[in-house]
């Protein structure tokens, strides 16, 4: 496993980070016992870094993270970095809607201190907002809930996840240098930080957490036309009507990639999102032991040539299939 400085923390965060979302909430069925075998496989394997949010399942995630941490003797040095929802409604938040409305102090602390609990710490390596307006800049509650967060030691650093397939709303963010990292969804589909993002990231030394490398199973070469979701999983609506099959005519049109050592469709979409130098950590959601195993070992292959990634480039997609609640 490969390691990068997330921003100017000098962290050392493994590239292939673990996303938790699918073991906390609305993907159908999981068992805690195999999220918990691949979190401590990740550990093995050299991953260090996991994304969560006390969203994912009213901290549930979290817990499981602790919980496989307290069994496992390579958690060491993990850099845990989980998110605060916000406290309004409106996913993503409607636009005029105030930082004090949204991520009122008294929320931001209540959530803070419960994460902390859920992941049985005393400090939070990273604490991201769930959501992000930019004219939350313009808030003074926003720099002072920061620093209140600092000030207790409940947080040692401070992130956004920006809203979906919205990268350019976190540009005034990343030069403001309040944050120490952003959180941006970043896949073969979806390109666009690279535009604008990415190179002010590198410039004002943010750290960079791609998020949706598989666009949620779009690109991970498991998913055909005929692909059917369980109850309670999200994705049918994701991947609803024609959308699926479209996402998996367009994600064929990267089987270029898949030469050796390169063996899958996810492996060649998750070494793709380290080919920017930019991106301090890809954050993939496994859930199997077997997917931890096969994505671990991408760190160490080649990267592209650059005439492969002109080529996978031009085929970019962006869209948005995510549902927004009101
Ligand atoms: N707003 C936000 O802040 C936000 C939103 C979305 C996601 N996130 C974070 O980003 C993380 C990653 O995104 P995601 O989990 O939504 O989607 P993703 O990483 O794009 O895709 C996850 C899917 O890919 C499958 N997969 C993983 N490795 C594979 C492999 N080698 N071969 C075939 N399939 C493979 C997983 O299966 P299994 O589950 O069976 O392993 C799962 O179905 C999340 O877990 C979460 O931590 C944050």
């Amino acid at each position: 496993m490969k390691y990068r400085s997330l921003g100017k923390t000098q962290i050392k965060v493994s590239e292939i980070g673990h996303g938790t979302w699918a073991m906390g909430f609305m993907w159908g069925e999981r068992r805690d016992e195999d999220a918990i075998a691949a979190l401590k496989e990740g550990w093995n394997l050299g991953i260090n870094f996991v994304d969560t949010a006390y969203l994912y399942g009213q901290g549930h995630s979290e817990r499981l993270i602790a919980k496989a941490k307290s069994q496992s003797e390579h958690a060491k040095n993990l850099f845990i970095a989980t998110k605060c929802p916000p406290k309004s409604r409106g996913w993503p938040p409607r636009p005029g809607t105030l930082f004090r409305e949204a991520f009122p102090l008294d929320h931001l602390l209540a959530i803070t201190e419960k994460s902390l609990k859920n992941l049985q710490v005393e400090q939070l390596d990273l604490q991201q907002l769930h959501v992000w307006l930019p004219q939350w800049l313009q808030e003074e509650e926003f720099p002072q809930a920061i620093e209140e967060l600092k000030k207790r030691g409940w947080i040692k650093y401070f992130g956004v996840s920006l809203n979906d397939h919205d990268p350019n709303s976190g540009l005034d963010l990343v030069k403001s240098g309040l944050v120490d990292s952003i959180q941006v969804i970043f896949n073969l589909f979806d390109q666009t930080p690279r535009e604008k993002l990415f190179p002010l990231c590198q410039e004002n030394q943010v750290g960079v957490i791609a998020r949706v490398p598989l666009d949620e199973g779009g690109l991970s070469g498991s998913l055909s036309p005929q692909t059917q979701f369980v109850k309670g999983d999200w994705r049918r609506h994701y991947f609803k009507g024609e959308r699926l099959k479209e996402t998996c005519e367009r994600a064929e049109k990267f089987d270029f990639l898949m030469r050796p050592p390169v063996e899958s469709l996810a492996q060649a979409a998750i070494r793709f999102c380290l080919s920017e130098q930019a991106v301090s950590t890809v954050i993939v959601g496994m859930r199997s032991v077997n997917h931890v195993s096969m994505n671990a070992s991408i760190s160490e292959m080649l990267d592209f040539s650059p005439e492969e990634l002109e080529k996978a480039h031009a085929l970019a997609w962006p869209r948005n299939f995510y549902p927004s609640f009101p």
